[in-house]
């Protein structure tokens, strides 16, 4: 009797390749040994001790020869010019913003970019743990405009609804519970804000950036949902360029807003 043209046999399946079964649990083991060797690569003090402990390793971080090399770093693994595209195309525009904070200003990447796109009239401030990376911004910017504070991101000094957009560029990686943070930006948020959240994924590069900066890295949809466990949706996915969309090379880039 002849098979059902709709039921192969098992010889079929195997001249047309691996089942649908098989190529999942291969997927999964796939899965499984990746993360296992970005288990090995990431850096875990951020989950071994306090979140006082590691903020003081975190300003110290930064303080020194890294905090020294920020800007070179943002300029030779592409992220400061494809951050900078991201507005210039306006993949997230600036248009119309009135009071824009800018978390983890660093040596000032992302204001940078906010000088040159941002509306004349909008008040742009910056924050961060650092204050030596405060003043490397400031020597780098040679603004008066940007407002820079030293605060950090889980206690901002600012009052509720106090900004209609928020830049937070590598920053929510270097908090052990990222909710802290995501309740506390969209504390200070408008109703309808928006936020460009850039931040590092738990990929082998992501847990290289971990190794060398001491921080954590997200899973997408681990992020996702806590996200909107804040109250903060997760508007839409944004991408440097076709070669970050398809290598996932440049960590997750998401565009949240803060519903009315
Ligand atoms: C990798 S740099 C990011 C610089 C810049 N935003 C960018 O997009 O390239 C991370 C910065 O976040 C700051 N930072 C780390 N933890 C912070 C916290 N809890 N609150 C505020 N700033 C923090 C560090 O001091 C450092 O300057």
């Amino acid at each position: 009797m002849l098979d059902s043209p709709s039921r192969p046999t098992s010889s079929a399946t195997s001249s047309s390749g691996p089942s649908t079964s098989t190529r999942r649990n291969r997927k999964q083991g796939g899965d499984g040994r990746r993360k296992a060797v970005n288990r090995l690569v990431e850096n875990d003090l951020i989950r071994r001790v306090s979140y006082d402990e590691y903020r003081e390793k975190v300003r110290d971080v930064y303080a020194g020869p890294k905090g020294a090399l920020l800007a070179t770093c943002s300029m030779l693994s592409l992220h400061s010019p494809m951050g900078e595209r991201l507005f210039r195309k306006q993949k997230f525009s600036l248009d119309g913003t009135k009071s824009i904070l800018d978390v983890g200003s660093g040596a000032g990447q992302i204001v940078k970019h906010l000088l040159k796109y941002a509306p004349s009239d909008a008040r742009i401030v910056g924050i961060d743990l650092s204050p030596e990376m405060l003043r490397r911004a400031r020597q780098r910017l040679r603004s008066d405009r940007p407002e820079f504070f030293s605060a950090d991101l889980t206690h901002l000094p600012f009052a509720d609804e106090s900004f209609d957009c928020v830049t937070c560029g590598y920053v929510l990686e270097h908090l052990p519970d990222p909710r802290t943070g995501l309740r506390e930006l969209h504390r200070v948020m408008t109703p309808g804000a928006r936020m460009l959240l850039l931040t590092t994924e738990d990929s082998f590069g992501g847990a290289w950036t971990s190794r060398l900066f001491c921080c954590r890295t997200y899973n997408r949809d681990e992020l996702r949902e806590m996200c909107h466990e804040c109250g903060l949706s997760w508007h839409r996915e944004l991408w440097f360029s076709s070669v970050h969309r398809l290598l996932r090379a440049g960590g997750i880039c998401v565009e949240l807003v803060k519903p009315e």
